[in-house]
């Protein structure tokens, strides 16, 4: 089974599935990371010199470019699943699960964090949070195959409830991803 984890910046994306994998016995693969190794340049460089829809084209691109094995966890950037190629590869070959957060939530873990994320410059940190989770939050339900709340809790809390979760699937045989 592949796993993908997608939801707003913040909300613990790359650490759950990191910690996951540790659960799982299972490889971890961080997209913005591979997109970082693959440009030799960091998001907000890539941003600057070339523009948002450059980055979404390489974030297609580096999910294309994954040679899924048979079971993994792999986290996507916050906006990789508003590109319809990215959301077709998800759908396709993984189980995806949204990690759902109160924008109050949100608001916390990013405060003093916004300098390195591109997508949250030009507007007092609240107010983005709220427009690009107006636009995105329905594609992120839409996209999910479960949904874990993650207001108050830890990351191994939230970790243990997916892995929870799935062990449960598979030996229910719910699941045939
Ligand atoms: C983005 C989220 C970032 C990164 C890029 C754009 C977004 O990833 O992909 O800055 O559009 O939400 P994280 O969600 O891991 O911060």
């Amino acid at each position: 089974m592949i796993i993908s984890i997608i939801g707003f910046m913040g909300c613990g994306k790359s650490s759950v599935g990191r910690r996951l994998s540790e659960l799982l016995c299972c490889p971890f693969v961080d997209l913005d990371q591979v997109i970082e190794e693959r440009a030799g340049r960091t998001i907000p460089e890539i941003f600057a010199q070339d523009g948002e829809s450059v980055f979404r084209q390489m974030e297609l691109d580096a999910l294309k470019s994954i040679s899924f094995p048979s079971k993994m966890v792999m986290a996507l950037g916050g906006g990789a699943i508003m590109t319809p190629g990215c959301a077709e590869i998800v759908q396709a070959e993984t189980m995806c699960i949204y990690l759902r957060a109160s924008i109050d939530t949100l608001v916390g873990h990013l405060e003093g964090q916004a300098d390195g994320r591109p997508m949250l410059q030009g507007a007092e940190l609240r107010e983005r949070i709220v427009r690009l989770m107006e636009e995105r939050s329905d594609t992120y339900e839409a996209n999910a195959h479960m949904i874990i709340d993650v207001d108050g809790k830890d990351i191994d809390e939230i970790g243990a409830e997916i892995a929870d979760s799935i062990l449960y699937l598979q030996s229910n045989q719910i699941n045939e991803l």
